[in-house]
């Protein structure tokens, strides 16, 4: 296999490392002809340009492996590959959840695969898994913690008393946010993986602008210590449930009990979940970011393309997935200040909540109530979202 790596960043990086220092035997016979990096600066190695033609030009290579992040030129470096004949292997969540469908579309004219394994999950073999298991069951439900960065905070925040700028710095020095770690914190790169995985799971696509999202960005030491009153933990989750042809996804901050499996997972790693009929609840954990376990991933992908094993049922991800947002449903912690009490309180006129104790700030736990009238009611008081926090109980 001949390789053509856009971006020589912490992912682009492993995947160079694991080919060209032998570290599978699987992967001798694999070659990098070229490695693009951004200026002339970077250039340190005789495969490297800042060319991207010297890449598409060089028809000897046949693969190429996209590790650049965000939309642009991403989208257009991987049409361009897919046009060109080259199959694509990328770890970008961003442009994948935004052009599955053309991604796919155009691999299968061009008769290339196009993959994307290390897209969600990292190291974790989820997309493999969640396709495998559809080769027998519908799956019903899909749920995960689906960035390491956040966890990271979450994690070290509970265990180590830590504060929330402490933890996210661990998180970029370690490689795993991403470069505007805005997508991370305010769950849009969550969303970015739970619009993959559902568009998978009802062979659709999914729009963003559908699924029900809140972050962790507001989150206090005050709402920790209440959380441990409890004895729960608390973790950014992922969730989608696809059932009579509609689905309804929403990322929010959920608590877990101690003996739940979400609440034992910590740092980096991830765990991504489905449930079908037959097989039944399914989890997968693993590290779900840094530079080895994505390029692991990203390597695995060219092994089933090179081995030909990249067989599993081909996708077709014409048309828009239906969505029915008033499907999920929860009882929900919104933790507010005194300064826009009036407002979350008037906000949420009508709906039955008990107040409960948190040290600084007033907060409240409400009944169980459609996730959508949660987010409506936050909406209405957008502006002062930054003094409110809301976690799932
Ligand atoms: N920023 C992402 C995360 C990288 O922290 O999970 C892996 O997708």
């Amino acid at each position: 296999m001949k390789i053509g790596l856009l971006g020589c960043g912490i992912v682009g990086s492993g995947v160079y490392d694991i080919i060209t220092q032998n570290m599978s035997p699987m992967v001798v016979d694999f070659e990098v002809l070229k490695a693009l990096v951004k200026t002339p600066e970077e250039i340190i190695r005789p495969d490297m340009t800042n060319n991207v033609d010297d890449i598409f030009a060089n028809d000897e290579i046949d693969t190429v492996v996209e590790a650049m992040g965000g939309i642009h030129p991403a989208y257009e470096f991987i049409t361009r590959a897919l046009k060109a004949g080259k199959n694509v292997v990328t770890a970008n969540k961003a442009v994948v959840a935004k052009y599955l469908n053309e991604f796919t579309t155009l691999a299968k004219e061009n008769g290339v695969k196009f993959m994307y394994e290390a897209s969600v999950g990292g190291g974790v073999p989820w997309i493999k898994s969640l396709r495998q298991a559809m080769r027998i069951d519908e799956i019903t439900h899909i749920g995960g913690i689906f960035n390491g960065t956040t966890n990271l905070i979450l994690s070290e925040m509970e265990e180590k008393g830590l504060s929330f700028d402490e933890c996210l710095k661990t998180a970029q020095k370690m490689g795993y946010a991403e470069a505007d770690p805005t997508a991370d914190i305010d769950g849009i790169d969550v969303r970015n993986k739970l619009i993959i995985s559902t568009s998978i799971a009802c062979g659709k696509q999914v729009l963003a602008e559908e699924i029900m999202t809140f972050g962790i960005r507001s989150i206090k030491e005050c709402d920790l210590a209440y959380f441990k009153t409890l004895n729960k933990h608390i973790r950014l989750y992922a969730e989608a449930v696809i059932e009579d042809g509609k689905y309804c996804c929403r990322i929010e901050p959920r608590l877990f009990n101690v003996d739940e499996p979400e609440a034992g997972i910590k740092l980096n790693y991830n765990i991504c979940s489905l449930y079908g009929k037959t097989i039944g609840t399914l989890k997968y954990i693993g590290q779900g970011a840094g530079k080895f376990p994505t390029a692991n991933a990203m390597v695995q992908d060219l092994l089933d393309i090179d081995c030909g094993n990249a067989t599993l049922p081909e996708l077709d991800f014409n048309g828009n997935a239906t969505c029915d947002m008033a499907r999920l449903e929860g009882s929900y912690y919104v933790r507010y200040s005194e300064a826009v009490a009036d407002k979350v309180e008037a906000a949420f006129d009508g709906i039955e909540y008990t107040a409960v104790e948190v040290n600084g700030a007033k907060a409240f736990v409400t009944s169980v109530i459609p996730t959508i009238t949660l987010h409506d009611r936050i909406e209405s008081v957008a502006d002062a979202m930054p003094e409110i926090f809301v976690a799932r109980v």
